[in-house]
Parts: structure tokens; C-alpha cells; sequence
């Protein structure tokens, strides 16, 4: 058996094959001079099971994917799990216009082309699992996250929207503390309008949760809120921190006290790995041939 770690997610590969005591496989990986993607697996892994690990973001890495898989494909590999720690694409899940398409189920299917299970993170929604041709799975990190989060003295968790409401209770159970959600409208990919709403958070140290923290506007936004109402400290913690543009500088002109993000894609504000609810449900799963 052998993990195969993609360019985008080494850490979680390194991480997934210590904890589950399989090898990372000898590869070699590099660009042609037009950039195209060329990869080898050195070692034999004819009749063998093998994990491949790979953030689909941004969309090279989603080349760099199908690539490996066939690689592994065409090594005669027994079976193929692909580990998805971030599955991009995930926000257009259906036609929100007519002409438009849905795209993560087209990137599912392509990768459903050569895996036997697939398993990602935090999904930005859990039928996202069904446009897979072959078993697919979600984990959470919401677990470790609050774990950070309960070292952090927090008081209450906020969702910054209806879709972050089990996240946020789920954290919140996990820390001890009482959680609420504010409804938000999105106008554009950069601006969202929340609805006010009194959220009682006077003096209180607050986390926002999120699956994804992109342009940082629903958090900027939702930061500003609670600061107007007399939050003391406010910390936004997502899975996903695909941190674009000037998302940063936006979330601490806001009055962020603190940034946290997992490693599903591996950013400045890492401070919580994805490897164990991965290994949790790929060693749980009767899909997955750990021999
Ligand atoms: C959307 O529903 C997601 O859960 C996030 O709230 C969204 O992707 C965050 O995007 P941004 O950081 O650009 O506001």
C-alpha cells in the first residue's frame, strides 16, 4: 500500500501516511517547458492499494490530479482512494442561471473516472458527495478546529450564515459556549449584506465559523457586526483559507484578533491539520483496502 501526495497537499500526505504507518510513494513530478504536468510513481505499485492526496484548487491542481490518478491507473494499482482535503468548485453545486453549469459535478466525474472511494473535507455542502460516480465520503475538522478554538478562551460562536449553523453548534458543544447565526445576502463574489440582528455578545471573546474564507467579505462583514455590538476579541476560523486578494488585510482592518485555518489548502494562518478526520474516516470505511 502506498500514499500518493500531490503537489497541493504535501503536508496532509505526509501527515496521513505517518499516522497510518504507509509509505509515500517515490515520485517524480515536474513542469514542460509550455508548463504542461509530468509525473512518474518510482516505486512498483502494481497490486497495490494506493491513497492519492490532492487539493483540487486552483484549477492546475485539478490536472495535476487526473494526471497522478492515471499514472496510478496505468501502473495497474489494486485500487485507488482519492483523498480530496479541499474539493474546489464546490460552490457552484447547481444551475443558479439557465446556461450555466454545474461544475463540481463535472470535476466529480472526472475524477470518479479512475478511484475506487473518494473522500474530502468539509464539503461546502454534503450532496456535493453524490455527483461522484463511485463511494464518497465527507470528514470534518470542525472538531480540531474548536479543540484550537477552546485554548482560546472563547465565549460564544457565530455562524456568518444559515448554511454555517452546524458548524457553529457542533464547535459550540464542543467548547461549552452558546452559538447563534446571522442571515446573510449575497449581492457579488465580493459582497455580501447581513441582516441586523442584536447577537448579545457584549465583552465576549467570539469565533466565526466557516467552511471557506475566500474574498473575506462575509467575515470582514460579520467581524465589523459583533465589534459594533461590544465583542472583546473576535477570531474567524474556516477549514478551507483560500485567503484571495486582499482578504487578509480586509479581515484585520475589520478588527480580527486572530485568523485560523486549516492545511486542506496551506496558507499562512495553518494552525490546525486535516490528517486525523481524514484517517478517522478512511480507517472507518469498508470501502478502503488498507492492505
Ligand atoms: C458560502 O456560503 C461559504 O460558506 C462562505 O461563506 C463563502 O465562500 C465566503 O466567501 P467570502 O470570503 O468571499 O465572503
Amino acid at each position: 500500500m502506498y500514499v500518493i501526495g500531490g503537489n497541493a497537499s504535501k503536508t496532509v500526505a505526509g501527515d496521513i501516511s505517518d499516522i497510518l504507518k504507509i509509505p509515500l510513494a517515490e515520485i517524480i513530478r515536474k513542469r514542460f517547458p509550455d508548463d504542461e504536468y509530468y509525473f512518474r510513481i518510482k516505486d512498483d505499485i502494481s497490486g497495490e492499494n494506493v491513497v492519492i492526496i490532492q487539493t483540487t484548487y486552483p484549477d492546475k491542481n485539478i490536472i495535476e490530479l487526473l494526471i497522478m490518478q492515471d499514472a496510478a491507473f496505468e501502473a495497474n494499482a489494486k485500487s485507488i482512494t482519492v483523498v480530496l482535503p479541499y474539493f474546489g468548485y464546490s460552490r457552484q453545486d447547481k444551475k443558479f442561471e439557465e446556461g450555466e453549469p454545474i461544475s463540481a459535478r463535472a470535476i466529480a466525474e472526472h475524477i470518479s473516472l479512475h478511484a475506487d472511494l473518494v473522500i474530502t473535507v468539509d464539503p461546502h455542502k454534503e450532496h456535493l458527495l453524490d455527483f461522484f460516480k463511485v463511494p464518497a465520503y465527507s470528514c470534518s475538522a470542525v472538531k480540531d478546529i474548536a479543540k484550537y478554538l477552546k485554548s482560546k478562551d472563547i465565549d460564544f460562536i457565530l455562524a456568518p450564515d444559515k448554511g454555517a449553523i452546524n458548524r457553529a453548534q457542533k464547535a459550540s458543544k464542543i467548547i461549552n459556549c452558546e452559538y447563534d447565526y446571522l442571515e446573510k445576502t449575497r449581492i457579488d463574489g465580493e459582497t455580501v449584506k447581513l441582516q441586523p440582528k442584536n447577537l448579545q455578545t457584549q465583552n465576549m471573546n467570539v469565533a466565526i465559523i466557516d467552511d471557506i474564507i475566500s474574498t473575506g467579505g462575509t467575515m470582514a462583514q460579520s467581524i465589523r457586526e459583533l465589534k459594533n455590538q461590544g465583542a472583546k476579541k473576535v477570531l474567524v476560523a474556516c477549514t478551507h483559507g483560500l485567503f484571495i486578494g486582499e482578504a487578509k488585510e480586509k479581515l484585520l482592518s475589520a478588527g480580527c484578533d486572530e485568523i485560523i485555518s486549516t492545511d486542506t489548502i496551506e496558507n499562512e494562518f495553518t494552525k490546525v491539520k486535516s490528517a486525523k478526520c481524514i484517517t478517522d474516516v478512511l480507517s472507518k470505511n469498508k470501502n478502503f483496502k488498507s492492505k
